[in-house]
């Protein structure tokens, strides 16, 4: 390992704090050549994407921005989330064939009692001053007039009164309606609850009971949150796979994700399990539901929204493996997978049919009668093994008969390597999927090792899809910035090798801080704000900078992948063709700073640089709610040395950073 001469990187970090060229003639040690006069494979824009699923109240309690949970009595505690007073009787003769379930409240027939009910919200209701909520519900008099008072209250308020707004709804028809009401928010409470009951003393009853923010993203009436939305639209994602993950199998065939149950209107679309509610025993999460509020309409939505090619998958007539090992009987027999391979084949059309076709009209009736693009489809989550092997030939078969320009994604299981990963692959290539699904949630040395990971991979079978991996810290397996330098280094590899990866995204997306089951994640989140971890970053910084064609880069002739006497070293090229400038990025894996000199072969002049930089030296520190923006990329100008032969930079990388530079491409 080099030892750093600490008084050349003060010089040059006050220079490059002041934004100067660093001009020195001085030779450094590690010359890295990039290549600008030939364009190599192209990028694809699916390159770095998402992976939403709904996990650690991603969707219920998290994106999908509804504040009420158990809105209509469907959990199988009926009133789970609720805390209730006087005469609540919960009634199964409902408006909504799907969710029966509504509350009837009557007249405690007593002066000092009320009849009433609180909701809980997820971990309390995020409330933020000056914002509208929208509370609608369903309701019915069966006297024909009834009144209900609606409040948001702090429970735990030291001021005179817990209700922070004050409303009164009355009821006058003995037949269900919907009724709506919105309510202005004077201050910011975190945990705020909804307090409903009854004035008066006429029957009253209650269904669908909910509250939005008025501002979600688009401003959609069942919308998402917006900070979260903006937050996935940063990245620019260039695909975004969903709903799961192991929700796509669910803990049985039950609760299987079950696409077709998630559209229509929102009241009447029933509740699922939520396979991650008692996954592990030490996070377990009783009120964790599935209330498909956000469904595949809504997911379609999102994907359109965020710029993002949607990619769903689907159940391939398999419980998760990971809680039925080798039980046969959890799966779907051979001999009835027809109505798992017509959700595949009716999806496709509900994305992309004419509004006049059977699954196009539904998708028109729901307000888009344009297509949605749709040009993949995952068949099978993380599956493995001949229970896989023996169910996904029929899927393919099918797709590929009706759909054949569809691209099939399928999957290599829950390895990054070894029999089964092999396996998986072997038969994925027999079969000709397009894209094989790839997870690893790997240690440390795993990342640092496996910058050569793709180099080596065969270019006739299918592309990769890198569909779930992320940096698990040995003994700490929680966001910090170390292992997020670590996924920066093992993406240069991928990005090297983007003409057979195709699309990368970290795992898990979400994550709400006082729900969580699996850490780390990529974006926390409370009930009013939104966090960019340090891998959020790097995820950010390949993708705003991921050009279109890759470009030769070389130190010494090799590949720079953290190889032997490359000083941990790692680094990657890509041209912007619409833009006409070369994009080189370099990851420091080590503990000393490294001085760098890039060459730029193909072009001459002094060219103007932007240097985008993520560096700290805390490897334990992370971006928290409390100190959100303690670990942020920071930019700074440059201009290359134009030698006679071509542009070069010179630069000192710090210990354990990612450096992005963006070159203008003017040719001699
Ligand atoms: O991302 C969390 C889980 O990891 C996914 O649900 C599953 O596909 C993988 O095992």
């Amino acid at each position: 390992m080099k030892k750093h001469s600490y008084f050349k990187h003060l010089c040059l970090g006050a220079l490059l704090t002041a934004g100067m060229n660093w001009a020195s003639t001085a030779q450094a040690e590690h010359i890295m050549k990039i290549d600008t006069r030939r364009m190599g494979a192209s990028v694809q824009p699916t390159m770095y994407g998402l992976f939403f699923e709904d996990i650690n109240f991603a969707a219920d309690g998290g994106l999908y921005a509804e504040l009420v949970k158990n809105r209509s009595f469907e959990f199988p505690q009926s009133l789970m989330g609720w805390t209730v007073q006087g005469n609540v009787e919960v009634r199964t003769d409902g408006p909504f064939d799907r969710c029966p379930h509504y509350v009837r409240l009557t007249d405690p027939l007593h002066y000092e009692r009320r009849t009433g009910l609180v909701n809980e919200g997820f971990f309390g209701i995020g409330i933020a001053e000056g914002e509208d909520y929208r509370f609608s519900v369903w309701a019915k008099a069966p006297q024909g007039n009834a009144a209900i008072r609606v409040q948001l209250i702090n429970p735990t308020s030291q001021k005179e009164q817990q209700e922070f707004t004050n409303d009164t709804i009355r009821i006058n028809s003995a037949e269900w309606h919907r009724y709506e009401l919105l309510i202005h928010a004077p201050l910011t409470e975190r945990h705020a609850q909804l307090r409903i009951y009854l004035v008066g003393s006429e029957t009253a009853d209650l269904e669908h009971i909910s509250l939005f923010p008025k501002a979600t993203y688009n401003n959609r009436e069942n919308g998402l949150r917006r900070d979260i939305v903006e937050t996935l639209r940063d990245l620019h994602p260039g695909v975004m796979r969903f709903p799961g993950g192991c929700i796509v199998e669910g803990t049985n065939l039950q609760n299987r994700y079950q696409w077709k149950k998630t559209l229509g209107p929102v009241e009447n679309r029933p509740l699922n399990r939520n396979r991650w509610e008692s996954c592990f025993d030490y996070r377990s999460y009783p009120d964790y539901f599935q209330s498909c509020g956000l469904g595949y309409y809504e997911y379609f939505l999102l994907c359109e929204d965020i710029g993002a090619e949607p990619l769903p998958v689907m159940n391939v007539g398999m419980a998760c493996q990971f809680q039925n090992w080798d039980n046969a009987y959890a799966h779907a027999p051979l001999e009835s997978l027809q109505s798992y391979i017509d959700d595949c084949l009716d999806l496709i059309e509900f994305a992309n049919g004419p509004a006049d076709s059977q699954w196009g009209r539904v998708r028109a009736d729901m307000g888009h009668p344009e297509p949605f693009h749709l040009k993949m489809i995952g068949v099978g989550n993380e599956q493995w093994g001949q229970f896989y092997f023996d169910r996904i030939p029929a899927f393919v078969k099918a797709i590929r008969a009706r759909y054949p320009d569809i691209k099939i994604v399928g999957s290599s299981g829950p390895d990054s390597e070894g029999k089964m990963f092999d396996a998986g692959w072997k038969e994925m290539k027999r079969l000709g999927v397009d894209l094989v699904d790839e997870h690893f949630y790997r240690p440390e040395d795993w990342f640092l090792n496996s910058g050569l990971r793709y180099d080596s991979y065969d270019r006739r079978g299918p592309k990769v899809f890198a569909g779930e991996y992320a940096c698990h810290g040995k003994g700490k397996k929680w966001n910090h910035y170390g292992t997020s330098i670590l996924e920066a280094a093992f993406m240069t590899g991928m990005e090297r090798n983007a003409d057979i990866v195709h699309i990368a995204a970290y795992a898990p997306l979400l994550a709400h801080v006082d729900g969580w089951q699996w850490r780390p994640d990529l974006i926390w989140f409370d009930n009013l704000d939104v966090v960019r971890t340090t891998s959020y970053y790097v995820q950010q910084l390949f993708s705003n900078n991921r050009g279109t064609h890759v470009l030769s880069l070389t130190m010494d002739n090799r590949i720079v992948a953290g190889q032997e006497g490359q000083d941990s070293l790692f680094a990657s090229a890509v041209a912007d063709k619409n833009r006409g400038e070369v994009i080189i990025k370099v990851v420091n894996t080590g503990s000393y700073p490294q001085d760098i000199t890039l060459q730029l072969q193909g072009l001459r002049g002094a060219l103007p640089v932007d240097v985008t930089r993520l560096t700290h030296s805390g490897m334990d520190d992370e971006n928290t709610i409390a100190n959100q923006h303690l670990i942020e990329p920071t930019t700074s100008h440059l201009v290359t040395i134009g030698e006679s032969k071509h542009s070069t930079l010179n630069d000192s990388v710090p210990a354990k950073s990612l450096t992005v530079y963006r070159i203008k491409m003017i040719r001699p």
